[in-house]
């Protein structure tokens, strides 16, 4: 099926269709579901995700030499997670829908004199960025994806992904009391980055995403998978 948007003379990433809250691109299940393009997410003030720094678990990661080459943030909000990796030194693309959450993101940037860049793009349609990173991180965008999305999200994040480059998934988990919405099963992860996919999933570990609503965090998968 054709995108909305298509044949217009306006790139679809410029987001500046004039009246399409959707910048051109077709609305995704989330979307639909709430009624409400993802960047308007971010025009009262933070989002329930949105704490102001980068998850604990991504902390983590990093510490323990996760990040390499040239990073990709998918989803990446107003870019917590993407600042702190590139304030370790690596070159970091964030990139988003939402072009609130992109702005924000640019200011901190700027304020806090870290060289990263931000873009509006589709993470369904990766393949348009015509670039190669060696590890990708997605924090809390692949569990907002239903079910017939993923496989078009796991082949877009392959589309930009070196060989044995290296993708992290921290997604709400199904397990345990104060689950976030969108829980997302062991089983689910699996299914979606099976063999035939073009990735291996190395690791699936409980972890925890916080947000603003949770004292102690979400219960999370963080799954790590090796492009095939
Ligand atoms: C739950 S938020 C997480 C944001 C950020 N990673 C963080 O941890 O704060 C999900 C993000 O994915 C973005 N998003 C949703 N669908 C997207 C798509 N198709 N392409 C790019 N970004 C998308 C939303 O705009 C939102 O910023």
């Amino acid at each position: 099926m054709g995108e909305a948007g298509e044949g217009r003379t306006l790139p679809e990433r410029s987001g500046t269709f004039a009246g399409d809250p959707f910048g051109g691109r077709q609305p995704t299940s989330h979307e639909r579901l709430s009624g409400l393009p993802w960047d308007a997410s971010y025009h009262d003030g933070p989002a329930p995700w949105d704490t102001g720094r980068p998850q604990p678990a991504i902390v983590r990661l990093a510490s323990a030499g996760g990040f390499a080459g040239a990073v990709l943030d998918a989803g990446c909000g107003t870019g917590e997670n993407a600042l702190y990796v590139a304030s370790l030194g690596l070159p970091v693309l964030g990139v988003d829908v939402a072009e609130t959450a992109l702005a924000i993101a640019r200011v901190k940037a700027g304020d806090r004199g870290i060289g990263v860049e931000f873009a509006a793009a589709d993470a369904l349609h990766l393949e348009r960025l015509g670039r190669r990173f060696e590890t990708v991180l997605d924090c809390g965008l692949f569990h907002t994806f239903d079910g017939d999305e993923r496989p078009g999200y796991v082949a877009s994040l392959a589309s930009v992904t070196g060989h044995d480059g290296t993708l992290y998934v921290l997604c709400f988990s199904d397990i345990g009391p104060g689950t976030g919405p969108h829980p997302v099963s062991q089983e689910e992860l699996r299914a979606a980055f099976s063999p035939g996919s073009g990735w291996s999933v190395t690791a699936i570990e409980p972890d925890r995403v916080e947000t603003r609503y949770h004292d102690n965090g979400a219960p999370a998968w963080l799954a790590t998978m090796k492009r095939a």
